[in-house]
């Protein structure tokens, strides 16, 4: 782990055992990000992006959950190793997590002001409640929301300003990392922009790691500098963004982009790709996506590929790409 390093994700193996099998959602993916960095995290619905985010914030539900394996290193600490007690003070103080849904996260009976005062104290209890007070509304400010509306209700604010609320909780502490999970998706497509917009510049301020999980490519080139595909709880494709976006090389990747809508349509969300996603509880012992790739052979079924650097920075799980490699 460099010295650059926020957050280290090592092979990470979550699977739920449910009465209807074992949904084996998450299947040994590593990963790491740099300090002011963001890196999107992108794959049609089910291929375990949640399921990640949650093992880094310590908020898997045990049971169904069960980590097999993994390692998650913030500030050079062993995340799986802690108690639950000490989850609870990394939470807030050096991770954070933004979720989808603005409509839940707040607490209705509780004045917006002093929610986000509330988590101001938790990281700094030294200081006092007007401290903490000014410090809550520079926040409220600083994401675009006037000062005044400081003693009003979660009711009283639009989708967006909720969202934009969330966010400034979410970066009260400055944490090491902030997860972002699809945190647009519930607002309107001209809010979404604005609130991105917002968490891109207060990240860069603050120089914080971002774990950005979308389903829209457009945001991860608009924000992030490294991105992540992938399937069936496996990464198969990793890179900078000019690598994911100039020179994408499997297949799942290739098809993403296929399905892509064009922009003078107004549908946000990447159309799944021809096939039905392969079923968790039953994936094969050869590469998951063989049964809607457009590439597929024969010696696909053979053995389940590796993630491979195919160029500096870039890894792909595919062997047509891997021969392609060794071939020259
Ligand atoms: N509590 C749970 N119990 C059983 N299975 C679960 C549970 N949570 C998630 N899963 C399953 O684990 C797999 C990964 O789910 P996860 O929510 O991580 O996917 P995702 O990539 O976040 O999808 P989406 O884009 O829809 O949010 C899916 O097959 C899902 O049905
Ligand atoms: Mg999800």
């Amino acid at each position: 782990m460099g010295n650059n390093t926020a957050v280290e994700v090592k092979n990470l193996i979550v699977h739920y055992e449910t009465e209807e099998g074992i949904v084996e959602a998450v299947n040994n993916v590593s990963f790491s990000i740099e300090k002011g960095e963001v890196m999107g995290l992108v794959g049609e619905t089910g291929a375990g992006k949640t399921t990640i985010a949650l093992s880094i914030m310590g908020l898997l539900p045990h049971p169904p959950a069960k980590m097999y394996s993994g390692e998650i290193y913030l500030d050079g600490e062993d995340l799986t190793k802690k108690s639950l007690k000490e989850m609870q003070k990394i939470r807030g103080k050096k991770a954070s997590m933004v979720f989808q849904d603005p409509m839940t996260a707040l607490n209705p009976v509780i004045k917006v002001g002093d929610q986000i005062t509330e988590v101001i104290k938790l990281h700094d209890p030294s200081l006092s409640d007007a401290e903490a007070q000014k410090k809550a509304i520079d926040m409220l400010e600083m994401v675009g929301i006037k000062g005044d509306r400081f003693e009003e209700y979660p009711h009283q604010f639009s989708g967006g300003m909720k969202q934009r609320v969330i966010i400034a909780i979410a970066l009260a502490c400055q944490p090491e990392l902030i997860i972002a999970d699809e945190p647009t998706t519930a607002l309107d497509v001209t809010i979404q922009a604005q609130v991105m917009e917002m968490m891109k510049s207060l990240q860069h301020e603050l120089n914080t790691a971002m774990l950005l999980i979308t389903h829209d490519f457009g945001i991860v080139a608009n924000i992030c500098q490294k991105c992540a595909v992938i399937y069936a709880g496996e990464i198969v494709e990793s890179g900078t963004v000019a690598h994911i976006f100039d020179n994408p090389m499997h297949p799942y990747t290739k098809g993403l982009f296929g399905s892509i809508p064009s922009l003078d349509k107004d549908v946000e969300r990447l159309t799944p790709i021809k096939g039905q996603v392969v079923d968790p509880t039953d994936l094969p012992e050869y590469c998951s996506f063989y049964n809607r790739c457009d590439y597929c052979t024969e010696k696909c079924k053979e053995c389940d590929p590796k993630l491979v650097e195919v160029e500096p920075g870039h890894f792909v799980k595919c062997i047509h790409v891997m021969q392609g490699a060794e071939e020259g």
